[in-house]
Formats: C-alpha cells, structure tokens, sequence
C-alpha cells in the first residue's frame, strides 16, 4: 500500500479531500500520519476523526529543529509527504532523505503570488490587487527554494470584478482538492518524469 504522511496547520480541507478521495477508493493509498505545526489545527480534529495518528511539533516550541523530527518520525515509514496548508518552511536533511517525494499545494499559478510570506489570504489579495483575470493553483514538488520546485499541476480560475480575496480564495480552494487528489493519483500510479526541473506525465 502506498503510504502517506500529510502536514498541515489550519483547516485541513485538502487533508479531508485526500481522506475521502481514499475513501471512495480514488485514490489506492493509506495515511500513515498527520503532522501539524500548530496543536490547535482543526486538521487535526479531521485526522483524529478517522483514527490517523496526529503528531504536533509546535513551531514555537520546535523552530528550525521541527524538520528534523518530521524526518525522525517519517524516515522509511512512508513514500510520499504531502504539504497540505503546513505554513512552517522544511529544510535540511528532510530535503534530501525525500528528494521528489515531498509535494505541496500553493493557491497561486506559480509563478505568481509565491514566495516567502505568500500564504492563505495574503495570496487572493495579492491577486485582486494586481487586477488579475485568472488564478488557480499549483501542485509542486518541494525542494530548497520556497515554492519553487517542479510544477506537477496547475489549474486556472476565473477571478471576476466583483470578487474578493475571500470569494476568489474558495472558487480556488474547491480546485486544490481535486487538483492534489489528481497529482497524489499520478505519483502513486508511477506516471510522473522529472527531466531537468521539468514534469513530463506519462500517458
Ligand atoms: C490552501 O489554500 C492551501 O493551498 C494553502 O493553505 C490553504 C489550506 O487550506 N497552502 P486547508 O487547511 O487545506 O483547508
């Protein structure tokens, strides 16, 4: 069984459409664990729901340290980590020990609205700011830079004039859900090919 380990720290609504997508036998895998970096995440509450094995490492308390013991606990445990809404920034040994096996979901097209500090509503304000006409959302690999490794999927959004970043933020939120299931699926299935810092899908 494919095994998983999703980091969260707020809502956890991407987490909830990997445990359904599961569930309803989408998706052939298993969560292995749920680590947040906030004790108070209701993520946790959905993991906790389903009996997943939560695990906290509260940044204030952690700080830098924290990547190192995600990989203590997860290190030969599971295939795949997935950044579901998780705001700490991993680094160190984490990077190298899941090279290509760490994914994230960001509610931007990347290269726009990312970066250090582009997280959660900042991100849709940033949007409507600029006057954009369509957003969307990436699914990436992790590695060194933030928001910055191989993009997997991308899926764009309309942003109309009457929006807000609260109106545009759920018109992408309800996209991230089937676009991670849909990137999960291909990593489990073996399709993805990364040449050069690119994504080739094979058919
Ligand atoms: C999502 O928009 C995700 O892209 C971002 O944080 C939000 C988390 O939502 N990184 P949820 O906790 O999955 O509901």
């Amino acid at each position: 069984m494919f095994k998983i380990a999703v980091l969260v720290s707020g809502g956890g609504s991407n987490l909830q459409a990997i445990i359904d997508a599961i569930e309803f036998e989408q998706l052939n895998a298993s969560i292995e664990f749920v680590i947040s970096d906030k004790k108070d995440a209701y993520a946790l509450k959905r993991a906790e729901e389903k009996n997943i094995t939560t695990l906290v490492f509260d940044r204030k308390e952690y700080g830098r340290n924290s990547s190192d013991k995600i990989l203590e606990v997860l290190k030969g445990k599971v295939d795949l980590i997935v950044l579901a809404g998780y705001l700490s920034i991993l680094d160190g040994d984490i990077l190298k020990e899941f090279n290509n096996k760490i994914i994230n979901i960001h509610p931007s097209l990347i290269p726009s609205f990312c970066g250090p500090k582009m997280y959660g509503i900042k991100v849709h304000e940033a949007a409507i700011n600029m006057g954009v006409r369509y957003s969307g959302c990436t699914v990436h690999y992790v590695n060194e830079l933030v928001d910055g490794g191989a993009i997997i999927l991308q899926q764009v959004v309309n942003v109309y004039f009457e929006d807000d970043a609260k109106t545009l933020q759920k018109r992408v939120l309800e996209e991230e859900h089937k676009l991670l299931k849909k990137a999960i699926k291909l990593i489990i299935e073996d399709k993805i090919l990364i040449d050069n810092g690119r994504v080739k899908i094979k058919s």
